[in-house]
């Protein structure tokens, strides 16, 4: 890794010119986003080029996943930011009634499902985080929220699909005392980063816990996410003076060695779990998520929109440090945000402004490339950086934009539905139940595995202290 990492930074200077080359030919704005029909047409063509990095539906090439595993020297892109590009799509087609992806999406999200139909397919268990398994699993529950067509009755269903995720992350084997409690980043206890109990695994199943409780009204679920919620706020992941969401601890410190990287997409998967359990609760418990959210939006309009516009804060300061995974956060902030002014009206005047400066400064730094419509990841800067920049053929900046632009017909769209609003999808109390993802039989672990295919903002991260010098922490 660290070598791979000094190798890129290398590559940056010669980036960097080409990138002062293409900003002195400055091209005028292609996006326009003046309307619900510029909106879509926008939307339209951000979906058609970020599906030009997608092979997954070609002879040879596997469905679901993008380019990748880095690793292997496959491509930019581990196998959770598939997951990540199906429930893009699946709102992309939600928001905008355009249903060309709809048969792409759903071979990809089926495909990858695994034997057990728990998102734990046999080519990546040996690498699997609960957090990788959990951005599938919120696409699959997402798809029962957005009532996307059904797959065949002989196949999984989308509501099974994302009770199995959840089910298997509640099972006694992914829980332990250490810490008093919570999710471990990865599963196999043999892979770096097991002893890392971190924000974003815990906020994956707390949402999709919230959201379980919400479709089906069945209070375990909701017991599980308000535990997860509670155990976050005792450890520290979220701080209890100004609501920053920090990153995770490890074990054999009792999880007090704060790594304090505030990600983006922490806060909001908390916050849009939260809006869940606002909007399924009641009374006071109602009030107190209420509370919760008021704190956790008002920190994220503080961190991660200076000026309106969407800003990765631990690595956006310096070119070249945003990982291929941070590179699509800005995208779930927008989408996630986007419902929760759904299921938690009273956010809506804060958040829909956000959205709205956030996507202007979003399209107009898609300039780059051939087509002069090619997007980067800087919005703020109004400029267009070559992804490039940061060692990735662009994948995760095309599809945040697409995101943010699509996330403003979010007033024109259905709620999410539930089991009694319309909801479609058929679900399975003992989904999950049978899963061998844990135990099967597994191939010899490579190192390039056990590095591999989870989220690596940490290791990646630790990797760099030399070079960034501002954070440190080890494993
Ligand atoms: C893959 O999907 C895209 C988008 O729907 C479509 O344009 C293309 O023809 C498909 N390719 C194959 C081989 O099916
Ligand atoms: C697993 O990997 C093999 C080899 O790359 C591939 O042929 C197969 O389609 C993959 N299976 C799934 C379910 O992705
Ligand atoms: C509620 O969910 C739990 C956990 O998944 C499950 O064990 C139980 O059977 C469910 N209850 C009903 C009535 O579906
Ligand atoms: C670990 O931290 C928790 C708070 O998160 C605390 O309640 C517990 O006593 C600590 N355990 C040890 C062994 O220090
Ligand atoms: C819950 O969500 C629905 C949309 O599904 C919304 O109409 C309703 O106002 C929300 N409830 C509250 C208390 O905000
Ligand atoms: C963005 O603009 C700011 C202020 O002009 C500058 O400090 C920063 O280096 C720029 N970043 C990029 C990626 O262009
Ligand atoms: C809703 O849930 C109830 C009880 O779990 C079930 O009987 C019913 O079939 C579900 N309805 C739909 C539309 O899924």
């Amino acid at each position: 890794m660290a070598t791979s990492r000094s190798l890129s930074l290398g590559g940056l200077a010669a980036t960097l010119i080409a990138s002062s080359c293409l900003l002195s030919g400055a091209q005028a704005q292609y996006y326009k986003i003046g309307s619900v029909a510029e909106i879509k047409e926008s939307a339209r063509t951000l979906a058609y080029d970020l599906m030009l990095f997608y092979q997954g539906n070609k002879t040879g090439e596997i469905p679901g996943i993008l380019p990748g595993p880095p690793d292997d020297g496959k491509g930019d892109y581990y196998w959770w930011e598939g997951g990540a590009m199906m429930g893009t799509y699946i709102d992309y087609w939600h928001l905008t009634g355009d249903p060309s992806y709809n048969h792409v999406i759903e071979e990809g999200m089926l495909h990858q499902t695994g034997p057990d139909h728990d998102y734990m397919p046999p080519n990546h268990t040996a690498s699997l985080g609960n957090d990788d398994q959990g951005f599938w699993g919120m696409s699959a529950m997402l798809a029962a929220e957005n009532k996307f067509p059904n797959p065949p009755d002989d196949k999984p269903q989308w509501l099974a699909l994302a009770q199995a995720v959840f089910h298997t992350q509640a099972a006694p084997d992914r829980h332990d005392e250490t810490c008093n409690g919570g999710l471990r980043w990865q599963v196999p206890p043999t892979n770096m980063g097991y002893n890392y109990k971190n924000t974003i695994a815990n906020a994956c199943f707390f949402n999709l816990g919230a959201r379980l409780a919400r479709y089906t009204k069945n209070e375990t679920y909701a017991k599980w996410a308000e535990q997860t919620f509670d155990w976050l706020w005792d450890v520290h992941y979220i701080d209890h003076e100004d609501w920053r969401v920090y990153d995770g601890g490890h074990v054999e410190h009792n999880c007090t060695d704060i790594n304090k990287a505030q990600f983006s997409y922490n806060a909001a998967l908390l916050t849009h779990g939260a809006a869940f359990m606002y909007n399924y609760t009641s009374g006071s418990t109602r009030q107190k998520w209420a509370d919760r959210i008021e704190n956790l939006v008002t920190g994220i309009k503080r961190d991660f929109f200076p000026d309106g516009v969407a800003y990765e804060l631990p690595c956006e300061g310096r070119l070249g440090a945003c990982t291929a995974d941070m590179l699509t956060f800005k995208g779930y902030v927008h989408r996630w945000l986007s419902v929760v002014t759904q299921i938690a009206p009273f956010t809506a005047k804060t958040i829909l402004p956000l959205l709205w400066t956030s996507a202007e400064a979003a399209v107009k730094q898609c300039t780059g490339g051939a087509t002069g419509r090619v997007c980067g990841f800087y919005w703020s800067n109004g400029t267009f950086f070559d992804p490039a920049v940061d060692s990735t053929t662009g994948a995760g900046e095309a599809m945040s934009v697409l995101a943010a632009v699509s996330s403003l017909l979010i007033e024109h769209a259905d709620p999410p539905a539930t089991n009694t609003t319309g909801g479609i999808s058929k679900g399975d109390p003992n989904a999950g139940s049978n899963s061998k993802g844990a135990t099967r039989e597994m191939a010899p672990i490579t190192a390039a595995d056990r590095a591999g295919a989870a989220i690596l903002t940490i290791l990646v991260l630790g990797c760099a202290v030399g070079t960034f010098g501002w954070m440190s922490f080890g494993d």
